[in-house]
């Protein structure tokens, strides 16, 4: 079992991870929670497959869980949804003092988180994700939120959870596509912070003789974002080196609608089209891109879509998130290393198409 710590003083908590763990889930919340009722929030998919089992698992440790269930998809991580969760959690008893499973991948993570820090004005929450994408990197570090009209993840807020529980063999379920776009997030590990995990990941065969340590990869995936969160919880410097390829990989989602790729293959697009950039700028070391390439093919992620950069800086520069009018590059340096840039929106242009 791997058992790691992310230290932030009196919101401090334990990452476990191993293969068969979700069987014992009860034993390792009993750790803490000595009350009775927990309520499970999850959604459709999550819930038709280990619903029943984890509403079991719970009864087998004393304790009495309900739970929440939404319709499956990130198009739901909305206020109309929120507003269902929150009133059936209140509906079903739960008070301030009771415990919430957040259940599953990074949409239930997100909408779940935030429900547990709004509802009474906060109770305590745990992780447990059920993609490659979510137990690497948005069970992690408290980053809750939910979609608006105006954008995605525009409403949120930073709160913690008391544990996460992640058990790789949940990914067992997981189309092959989505463990393949969690891969990204691992490989952004690498590439902005470990050039042995990254040459480590690099030398594995195929997907399949990676997910064979898989447990290994969470968790120096996990270690990293520990010690990156512990540093700058709150999203205000070091943490941003975690968006390497999400600036122009979030535009790519926008600019499909959402609809051509998955987050974890924008994200690929972008690690791959910032580092050739970054080259081209004399801000990463010549050759890297090549390495990016070799390992994202690897792991049969794109690396190139045919929208042009214009149309993307344009999407960029319309990012509500972009409040300053300052958007942040996060450019390799050299594999393991990171340069950030600011650029101004207007300069965004200029700095990158020349
Ligand atoms: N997913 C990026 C972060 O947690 O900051």
């Amino acid at each position: 079992m791997e058992k790691l710590h992310i230290n932030l003083d009196e919101k401090s908590y334990d990452i476990f991870i191993e293969r068969g763990i979700f069987e014992e889930v009860g034993k390792y919340i009993s750790k803490f929670y000595k009350k009775k009722k927990i309520v499970v929030v999850t959604d459709t998919n999550v819930d038709s497959l280990y619903g029943d089992m984890l509403l079991k698992n719970l009864e087998n440790s004393g304790y009495v869980p309900s739970k929440v269930v939404f319709d499956a998809g990130e198009e739901n991580k909305n206020f109309d949804t929120l507003t269902k969760v929150y009133e059936k959690i209140i509906d079903s008893g739960i008070k301030r003092g009771d415990l919430l499973i957040a259940f599953g991948g990074g949409v239930v993570g997100d909408l779940a988180g935030f429900a547990a820090s709004t509802i009474y004005r906060g109770m305590d929450f745990i992780q447990i994700p059920t993609t490659l994408l979510a137990q690497v990197d948005s069970s992690v570090g408290g980053k809750v939120a939910v979609d608006t009209t105006r954008g995605k993840n525009l409403v949120g807020s930073f709160y913690q959870p008391k544990m996460v529980i992640i058990d790789p063999e949940l990914l067992k379920t997981l189309d092959e596509r989505e463990v393949r776009s969690g891969m990204a997030e691992v490989i952004k590990y690498g590439a902005i912070y470990d050039n042995e995990f990254f040459n480590y990941l690099l030398e594995k065969e195929d997907l399949k003789s990676s997910m064979e340590d898989i447990e290994k990869i969470i968790k120096r995936c996990c270690e990293i974002k520990a010690k990156i969160v512990e540093v700058d919880e709150l999203d205000l410097g070091l943490r941003m080196i975690l968006n390497f390829g999400h600036t122009l990989g979030h535009a790519i989602e926008k600019y499909y609608d959402y609809t051509k790729y998955t987050h974890g293959e924008a994200i690929s697009i972008g690690m791959y089209e910032i580092t050739i950039l970054g080259e081209k700028l004399g801000i990463t070391k010549t050759g890297e891109s090549k390495k990016i390439k070799e390992i994202l093919k690897k792991y049969e992620l794109p690396i190139e879509d045919k929208v042009n950069l214009g149309d993307l800086i344009e999407i960029m520069k319309s990012d509500k998130k972009n409040i300053s009018g300052i958007l942040n590059f996060i450019f390799l340096s050299e594999i393991g290393k990171v340069e950030v840039k600011k650029v101004a929106e207007e300069e965004i242009g200029n700095k990158l198409l020349k």
